[in-house]
């Protein structure tokens, strides 16, 4: 692929002149967890803060993207593989665009998400383990799922025949099996201060 005939188009509005347009940097808040763990709703009620605190923001979320730009792949290894790649290609768009994107995947292989991880600037990439028990997850099976992955009837099945491998060293680490949600998000909030990807003073303002 690499040796083909294609070069790189330089723009005269990059990164630095979105982010200065949007008072805050873009960056990649990458939630990781079995499924059931809250990512989803984690990422939605961040999104929420952020907005009403001026922040441009967007949502890729693992159940609406396998309906379209990932609908070819499964849940094989290596469809997982291509899926998380994918999205790591298309954060790093919206990351240039200067947005604060939030990723909910399970994304279970470490490999996948260190790969995701090198192909962002340093700092870019934030991941956000939502760490809740198996038990906690097949108890709330809210598209019961669960239920069906021990009935036979899915295979490799996150947890139940296919591997979660948890993050070793995660940028934050939350307890979304036992938190209060909105705890959890003031959290998330406060990591993005910190780290300097909005500024320390962002209040709500909508
Ligand atoms: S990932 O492993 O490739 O990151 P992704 O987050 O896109 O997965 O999709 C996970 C969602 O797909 C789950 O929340 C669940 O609703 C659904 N799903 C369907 N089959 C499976 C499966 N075999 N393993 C895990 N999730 C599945």
């Amino acid at each position: 692929m690499n040796d083909q005939p294609i070069y790189w188009q330089e723009n005269q509005v990059g990164r630095q002149q979105r982010e200065a347009l949007h008072h805050h940097q873009g960056a990649v808040l990458w939630f990781t967890g079995l499924s059931g763990a809250g990512k989803s709703t984690l990422a939605n009620a961040v999104e929420i803060q952020l907005h009403k605190m001026g922040v441009n923001t967007f949502i890729l979320d693992g159940d609406n993207i396998r309906h379209g730009l990932c609908s070819d792949l499964d849940f094989s290894d290596q469809g997982r593989g291509e899926n998380i790649r994918r999205i790591g290609e298309v954060s790093k768009l919206f990351v240039d665009a200067g947005t604060v994107v939030l990723t909910a995947f399970i994304s279970p292989f470490r490999e996948d998400r260190k790969t995701v991880r090198s192909l962002l600037g340093a700092g870019d990439f934030i991941e956000v383990y939502c760490d809740c028990s198996i038990n906690v997850c097949e108890e709330r099976d809210v598209k019961g799922l669960y239920k069906r992955a021990r009935a036979g009837e899915i295979s490799d099945f996150t947890g139940i025949d296919s591997p979660y491998e948890a993050p070793l060293n995660p940028e934050l680490h939350v307890d979304t099996g036992t938190v209060e949600l909105a705890l959890c998000v003031d959290r998330v909030i406060a990591k993005l201060q910190t780290s300097g990807v909005i500024p320390a003073s962002s209040h709500t303002i909508l």
